[in-house]
C-alpha cells in the first residue's frame, strides 16, 4: 500500500508523462509539415515511449492497491522556428520532467516509502538518457542543419530510430 501523498504525486506524474507524449506528437506533426519526416518519426517514437512511461506508473499504482486518477491533459500549442528550436524546447521540457521526478524521489523518502523510492530510480536513470539524447540531436542540427544536403542526411538518420517498448525491466 502507498499513502495518499505518494499516490497523488504518482498520479500527477502519469499526467506529466502523457502530457509529454502529447507534446512530442504535436512536434511530430509540425516537423512532418515542414518536410523533416525523419525527425518527425523520432519525436513520434518518443511520444510512444512517454506513453510507456505513464503505463509503468499506472501499473505500479495498481500493483500497490491504490487508485489511478487520470487528470485532463493540457498543453500549449507552440509555434517553432525550425528543428533547433524544437530540440531546445524538448531539452527544456525534459529538464522540467527531471525536476518533477526528483520531487517524487524526495517525497517518497520523506514518507519513508522506500519501495517507491527504489521504483523511481528507473525514471531518474531514464531522464539522464533522455536529456543526453536530445542534446546530441541538438548539436547535430547546430553543426549540420544549415546545409541542405547534410540536413537531409541528418533527418534520414533520425528516421532510423526504432521504437522499443519500455518496461520497468528494460
Ligand atoms: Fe518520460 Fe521524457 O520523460
Amino acid at each position: 500500500m502507498i499513502n495518499d501523498k505518494v499516490r497523488e504525486i504518482l498520479n500527477e506524474q502519469i499526467n506529466k508523462e502523457l502530457g509529454s507524449a502529447y507534446i512530442y506528437l504535436a512536434m511530430s506533426a509540425y516537423l512532418a509539415d515542414i518536410g523533416l519526416y525523419g525527425f518527425a518519426h523520432w519525436t513520434e517514437v518518443q511520444s510512444r515511449e512517454e506513453i510507456d512511461h505513464a503505463m509503468i506508473l499506472y501499473k505500479y499504482i495498481l500493483d500497490r492497491k491504490a487508485k489511478v486518477v487520470l487528470k485532463p491533459i493540457q498543453i500549449d500549442n507552440e509555434e517553432y522556428s525550425g528543428p533547433v528550436e524544437v530540440c531546445e524546447k524538448i531539452y527544456e521540457h525534459e529538464r522540467m520532467i527531471t525536476s518533477s521526478i526528483d520531487c517524487v524521489a524526495y517525497l517518497t523518502e520523506d514518507e519513508c516509502d522506500l519501495a517507491t523510492r527504489n521504483f523511481i530510480d528507473w525514471y531518474l536513470n531514464e531522464q539522464i538518457e533522455e536529456e543526453s539524447s536530445v542534446l546530441k540531436v541538438l548539436s547535430k542540427f547546430k553543426a549540420f542543419g544549415s546545409e541542405k544536403a547534410s540536413l537531409y542526411l541528418l533527418d534520414k538518420e533520425l528516421g532510423e530510430r526504432e521504437y522499443s517498448h519500455q518496461t520497468y525491466e528494460s
